[in-house]
């Protein structure tokens, strides 16, 4: 097996889905971080069943969809939304992604991101925290209509670059997108950040990481 590309999950696994919350914690209080978990998993929720039912509406339009029923249920004063979801466009990376991209850069992969958001939310999340010249493609799930786990997601970098799919490392830090490429094919690597307990679902990652700097012992 010979590794040409390697493929990144982008929320969780390379930019911190919590910091938008996070920068606001002050006004929202000691249940910030409750509430940034709450508005991910509701967020996640709305793409599987807009999937399933056919209903598609593009990452930024679900995660204001999120946004509104999360701050119901957690009473935040409305003037917050335009705040978070400005934060939302320009989430931080973890504090290794530059230098691990660096690395890989110079090592010839090619470099790319495969994610749910639209095309340009995942331009911003880039330029703005400077990583733009890293990665050849920015893979969107608009190609598709169709949400993470879909097989037609996983196949659109494949296509692309004309490999195999076992030639792809896939990067996430959500177990369901690990078994997702895992079962499409994918060698999928599990970012466990925060000591996890891994889904049962078909595909159990054939190497598990803590922080991406440990991929570089790997590739
Ligand atoms: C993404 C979500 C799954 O970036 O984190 O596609």
């Amino acid at each position: 097996m010979k590794i040409k590309s390697v493929v990144f999950d982008a929320y969780g696994t390379l930019f911190d889905v919590n910091s938008a919350a996070e920068k606001c914690k002050d006004k929202i209080g000691d249940r910030w971080e409750e509430f940034a978990n709450f508005w991910r998993t509701t967020q996640l929720e709305y793409t599987w069943l807009r999937s399933l039912m056919k209903r598609h509406r593009n990452f930024w339009e679900i995660t204001e969809d999120s946004l509104d029923k999360s701050m119901k249920i957690f009473n935040i004063d409305k003037s917050m939304r335009n705040e978070l979801l400005n934060l939302y466009k320009i989430l931080s990376p973890y504090p290794e992604v530059k230098q691990v991209l660096n690395n890989l850069k110079k090592r010839k992969f090619k470099l790319a991101i495969l994610s749910n958001g639209t095309p340009a939310l995942l331009r911003e999340l880039v330029t703005s925290n400077g990583l733009n010249n890293f990665f050849d493609d920015l893979f969107s799930i608009e190609e598709v209509k169709v949400y993470k786990p879909h097989s037609k997601v996983y196949e659109i970098p494949v296509k692309k670059y004309d490999l195999k799919a076992d030639e792809i490392f896939f990067l996430s830090a959500n177990t369901w997108d690990v078994s997702g490429g895992g079962n499409y094919g994918y060698n999928s690597i599990w970012v466990n950040r925060n000591k996890s307990v891994f889904d049962i679902l078909d595909y159990k990652p054939k190497n598990e990481i803590n922080n991406l700097s440990q991929l570089l012992d790997i590739v």
